[in-house]
């Protein structure tokens, strides 16, 4: 079926009352881990590149191994997103390259600024057949380089999302509802609550109108534990509870981003692997069960979070 844009994707999981997950990949293990468990649970699915994994892998290595698993598993949609576009360059940049969806990420910025890269973004990236999906309010946490404290995050305003939308032509809009990002979000003791208020009020000034959750990664207790069992130093953090995501998911939201979860899955493999067989240094022997063990995860989001399992 080849690269797909999300507009086909979003419009079921809207009537449908499922979410599509959106999954940060850095290399090739990642991609294969969340592609082999989405084609076995016949799962659409949106691959995701940060300016940091543009970086890291070099974008041209990350649209090959895209295009490899679009290969390998023709049978369900995959779309190739850019996560946080910090400008207007980057967007060009993915969406000359062959990206089918742009995040332009100018929520750090005043409204009416917000609208005018917005809105560049958007003329760009449709005369070239590409979805953009832009951001209102500000989520807590760390992303890319750039840090957030919980004082400084602040919710969407439900009263501006209709005007943002008309005047920007935008696909997708992400919202801040108290989702944060990272894996060390929410103290161990407290009690983590999405606004769904704010959710609701938003969906109801567009209705129909696809809502993209960031920072909502849940931070799985087996794999902070297995880090620090085997000599990692991560603080307790509880991340957005499942139950709360599902019911977004129900929702307008349509597409759920998850990084943090797959890096804590990987590493506490990969940590446990080297504590019990010191002897190991073949990269393929741990990176094996590492990969294996961000496809069970991911098998788990789309079946029990996302509800997407079946609709490819
Ligand atoms: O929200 C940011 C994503 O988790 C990507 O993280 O910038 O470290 O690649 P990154
Ligand atoms: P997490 O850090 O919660 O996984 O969020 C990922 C994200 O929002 C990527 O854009
Ligand atoms: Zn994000």
């Amino acid at each position: 079926m080849g690269l797909v844009t999300t507009t086909e994707m979003f419009k079921k999981a809207y009537s449908g009352g499922y979410a599509i997950g959106a999954f940060n990949v850095n290399n090739m293990e990642i991609v294969q881990g969340i592609t082999e468990a989405c084609a076995e649970e016949k799962a659409p699915v949106i691959l995701q590149v940060s300016k940091g994994a543009r970086a890291y892998a070099n974008p041209v290595y990350l649209k090959k191994l895209v295009e490899a698993a679009v290969e390998c598993y023709p049978d369900i949609p995959i779309a190739l997103h850019l996560d946080h576009g910090p400008d207007f360059e980057t967007c060009k940049s993915c969406v000359d390259g062959g990206f089918t969806s742009v995040m332009i990420d100018a929520s750090s910025k005043p409204f009416e600024e917000n609208i005018a890269i917005t809105k560049q973004v958007v003329e760009y990236a449709h005369a070239h057949g590409v979805v953009v999906e832009a951001e209102l309010g500000t989520l807590a946490g760390i992303e890319d380089d750039v840090k957030v404290s919980a004082e400084d995050s602040s919710y969407t305003r439900p009263e501006e999302v209709e005007e943002f939308v008309s005047r920007t032509g935008c696909d997708s809009l992400a919202i801040a509802i108290g989702t944060s990002h990272g894996a060390y979000k929410f103290k161990p003791g407290t009690k983590p609550q999405l606004r769904f208020d704010v959710l609701h009020e938003c969906e109801k000034r567009i209705p129909g109108f696809p809502i993209v959750l960031h920072g909502s990664s849940s931070v799985p207790q087996e794999y902070v534990t297995m880090i620090n069992t085997f000599g990692g130093a991560m603080p307790g953090a509880i991340g957005v509870p499942e139950d709360q995501l599902r019911e977004a998911a129900r929702s307008a939201v349509c597409k759920i981003n998850i990084d943090s979860d797959l890096r804590l899955a990987m590493t506490g493999t990969i940590r446990k692997f080297f504590a019990e067989h010191p002897e190991k240094f073949d990269p393929r022997e741990y990176l094996k069960p590492a990969r294996a063990n961000i496809k069970e995860l991911v098998r788990h989001k789309l079946i029990d979070v996302l509800g997407c399992a079946g609709k490819a």
